[in-house]
């Protein structure tokens, strides 16, 4: 039967089907998409502590009201990932303990330091824009829950990019000190965006298997090639340079060749020796034991109102 099982999962999925919560699916490929939509949920919440430390500094009321929209948004992308998570059968208390104990990882981009406002426009910029070329072809993959939470996400993700780069512009356009900052925001966050698409491709230990199952669409590598090649005239259009004097348009590939990437700091701030880890993690578990009483009596005021059977 098991044999029968594996054989109609994989026509299913191989016939560009949809497995849903109630399929049967390879206890493999379940515990794939827990790993990677854990880690996906993961670096949404933590992605909300470099940008939160500006909405108090924020420049104009405009630029705070924008920055605190995204990073509610980011909480609620969150949300919908840790719950297409549980209808695979795990829980977020799970999953946040997991990350706590740093058993689970969240994308190393948010290890860095937020050093000034212009990190806001490059972070909307650069890092949500790497996000929505790595998340668009996620909206097809196999697993239904996953690739549906993924429509809305990208579609919010379109207006963080957009916020950046119009953040980036203003100053670009501003004064020297202005251009000059959003310059150096652009230096900082330029190698480190190209990291959050994984290991290249030869080092990829899931791609593979992730790519057969249809939950990865395109690799690391392409989908990388495919960001650089959208940012390169974005940087001419906002009148900032990137830092690599290697990127340089080549007809014969029809893509812009770039510089090497330095893959020991890549796996350096996944071993967790990134400049902020140890502040984000120690964060995220404060932030977990001082809204303890938010999730107590919302389970008390869960359980008196489905016992008296009122709303
Ligand atoms: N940061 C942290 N860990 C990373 C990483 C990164 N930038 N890139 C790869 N890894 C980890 C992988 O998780 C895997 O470790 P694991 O076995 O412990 O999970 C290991 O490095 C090897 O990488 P692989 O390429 O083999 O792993 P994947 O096939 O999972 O590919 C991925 C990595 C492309 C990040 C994929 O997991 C993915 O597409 N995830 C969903 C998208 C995501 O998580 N994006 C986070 C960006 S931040 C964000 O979206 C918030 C937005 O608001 C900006």
């Amino acid at each position: 039967l098991a044999d029968q099982l594996r054989a109609s999962f994989d026509a299913a999925v191989a016939a560009e089907e949809r497995v849903e919560p109630r399929d049967w699916m390879p206890d493999e490929y379940r515990a794939s998409l827990v790993r990677q939509m854990a880690q996906h949920a993961h670096s949404e919440i933590i992605g909300m502590q470099p940008e939160a430390n500006w909405i108090t500094r924020a420049p104009s009321l405009r630029r705070k009201a924008i920055l605190m929209a995204k990073v509610q948004d980011e909480a609620g992308h969150g949300l919908y990932l840790y719950s297409a998570a549980e209808t695979l059968g795990t829980s977020r208390d799970e999953l946040l303990d997991k990350l706590h104990a740093g058993k689970q990882k969240y994308s190393s981009i948010f290890n860095y330091p937020t050093l000034t406002w212009a990190d806001v426009g490059a972070i909307g910029w650069l890092v949500d824009g790497a996000a929505i070329t790595n998340q668009v072809p996620i909206c097809r993959c196999s697993y239904g829950p996953y690739a549906r939470a993924m429509v809305r996400i990208c579609k919010e993700e379109s207006f963080h990019q957009r916020q950046g780069y119009e953040l980036l512009l203003a100053l670009s356009r501003g004064t020297e000190a202005q251009h000059a900052m959003a310059q150096d925001a652009v230096d900082r966050w330029w190698w480190p965006s190209l990291m959050m698409f994984g290991p290249p491709d030869d080092e990829s230990a899931h791609s593979a298997q992730s790519m057969a199952w249809r939950i990865k669409r395109h690799s690391n590598d392409e989908l990388r090639q495919r960001f650089v090649d959208i940012a390169v005239p974005q940087a001419e259009s906002l009148g900032l340079t990137l830092p690599d004097p290697d990127i340089k348009w080549n007809e014969e590939r029809g893509h812009h060749d770039f510089g090497a990437i330095d893959w020991a700091e890549f796996w350096d701030v996944l071993k967790g020796n990134g400049p902020c880890n140890e502040q984000r993690i120690n964060q995220r578990r404060t932030a977990h034991e001082e809204g303890a009483w938010v999730r107590d009596a919302a389970a008390a005021y869960a359980e008196k109102h489905t016992s008296t059977g009122r709303e």
